[in-house]
């Protein structure tokens, strides 16, 4: 099967990074990950890209010009897909058109419900009975853009903003792959 060169974007632990790099290994999954990058040089995912032996770029998004940098090294690897996976900051308007190729994050919530940051917290706060996670297609603004998968669960009275974030991440390992299926099933 002809793989689709992806690129995978963290600032941390990247737990999902290592999912998707040993998703990746299976010969019907339809990518193959060629570059990870970081814009947090003590991110934890970078072993997993270490321990793969996959390059990796630590970005100074702080640095004039560093999208722009960037899109050189995309291009270099020829990637057609960025998969942000943790990445704590926004892409501007400009790379996403530059790079003019798919680009999906995922989310710890139920989209379009709680953007942003502190998401556990604002679940418990606002009484949720259910929650989730949500892989989408990445535009300009936070946590927005076209959605590609979900799924949910029922939050227990006894769950705690670690308990959800838990349960919610064990979805992501499943949600994430599936999105990628379902991206690139008609190709
Ligand atoms: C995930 O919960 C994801 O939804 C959010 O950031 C977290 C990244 O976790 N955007 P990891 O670095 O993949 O372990």
């Amino acid at each position: 099967m002809v793989k689709i060169n992806t690129c995978i974007f963290i600032s941390g632990k990247g737990s999902n990074l290592k999912n998707l790099i040993n998703r990746s290994r299976d010969y019907n999954f339809p990518i193959s990950i060629k570059l990870v990058v970081s814009n947090k040089k003590e991110a934890l995912g970078i072993q997993h890209a270490k321990r793969n032996f996959i390059p990796y770029l630590i970005i100074d998004t702080k640095s004039r010009n560093f999208e722009h940098r960037l899109l050189i090294d995309l291009k270099k690897y020829n990637i057609s897909l960025i998969c942000l996976a943790g990445y704590m900051k926004i892409l501007s308007k400009r790379f996403l058109r530059d790079f003019g190729k798919k680009v999906i994050n995922i989310h710890p919530s139920l989209l379009p419900k709680f953007k942003g940051l502190k998401t556990f917290a604002k679940i418990l706060k606002n009484k949720e009975k259910k929650t989730g996670c949500t892989v989408h297609f990445v535009d300009e603004k936070l946590d927005n853009g076209k959605i590609i998968s979900q799924r949910f669960f029922f939050i227990d009275p006894t769950d705690n903003e670690d308990k959800i974030k838990n349960k919610t991440q064990k979805l992501e390992y499943l949600v994430f792959p599936e999105s990628i299926i379902k991206i690139f099933r008609n190709r």
